[in-house]
C-alpha cells in the first residue's frame, strides 16, 4: 500500500477590484444573470458568464421546477448554451456568483459536483484549460486554474 498526495492551489483575491478588468467585465455579467435567475423554491440564485476565446459572453442562471430535480444550475445552462450555439469556440474562463434571498452570502460558492463534471467534460474536449472564478453575492473571490483542479480524480472519455 502507497498514499498517493493531490495537490491543489487555488488564489484567492479580496475583492472584485483585484481582478483583471475583463475578469471583472466577466463577473458582473455574471451578477446581471444572477437576478434573472428562477429560483422560487430555494431562493438562491445563481449566474454563470463563460468568456469564449471568440470575445463572446454567454451567461446563465439557475432554473428551478416544481419538480426539484428537473430544474437546472446556472452553470450548466450557460455552458450548455455555449455548447449548442458555438459549439468549436474555446471557452477561456468563467464567472459564478451567488446570492440568497435569506442571508448575505460572503462565501465563495463553488460549482456543484454535477455542474464540474459537466464542465471538465467540455474542458477535455476543448484541451486548453477553463478558468473558474467563484464568489457569493459580495466577498473573497476564488479562482481556479483549471476544471481539474475542482475535480481530482476525473471521470472522462479516456475510460470508455
Ligand atoms: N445551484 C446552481 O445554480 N449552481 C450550483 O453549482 C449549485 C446550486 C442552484 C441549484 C438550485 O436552483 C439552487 O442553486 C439551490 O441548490
Amino acid at each position: 500500500m502507497k498514499n498517493i498526495k493531490i495537490e491543489i492551489s487555488l488564489e484567492v483575491f479580496d475583492s472584485i477590484s483585484e481582478l483583471p478588468v475583463s475578469i471583472q467585465k466577466l463577473m458582473n455579467k455574471a451578477h446581471e444573470a444572477r437576478e434573472n435567475a428562477y429560483a422560487p423554491y430555494s431562493r438562491f440564485k445563481v449566474g454563470a458568464a463563460l468568456q469564449l476565446e471568440t470575445g463572446e459572453i454567454i451567461t446563465g442562471n439557475n432554473q428551478e421546477n416544481a419538480a426539484y430535480p428537473s430544474g437546472l444550475c446556472a452553470e450548466r445552462v450557460a455552458i450548455f448554451h455555449a455548447g449548442s450555439q458555438n459549439p468549436d469556440a474555446i471557452i477561456v474562463s468563467m464567472a459564478i456568483t451567488a446570492k440568497s434571498l435569506n442571508a448575505l452570502m460572503t462565501t465563495p460558492v463553488p460549482p456543484c459536483g454535477a455542474c464540474r463534471q459537466v464542465l471538465a467534460e467540455y474542458e477535455v474536449k476543448q484541451k486548453p484549460s477553463i478558468e473558474v472564478y467563484f464568489m457569493g453575492e459580495t466577498g473573497k473571490i476564488v479562482k481556479a486554474n483549471s476544471v481539474k483542479d475542482l475535480l481530482p480524480l476525473i471521470f472522462d472519455n479516456s475510460f470508455l
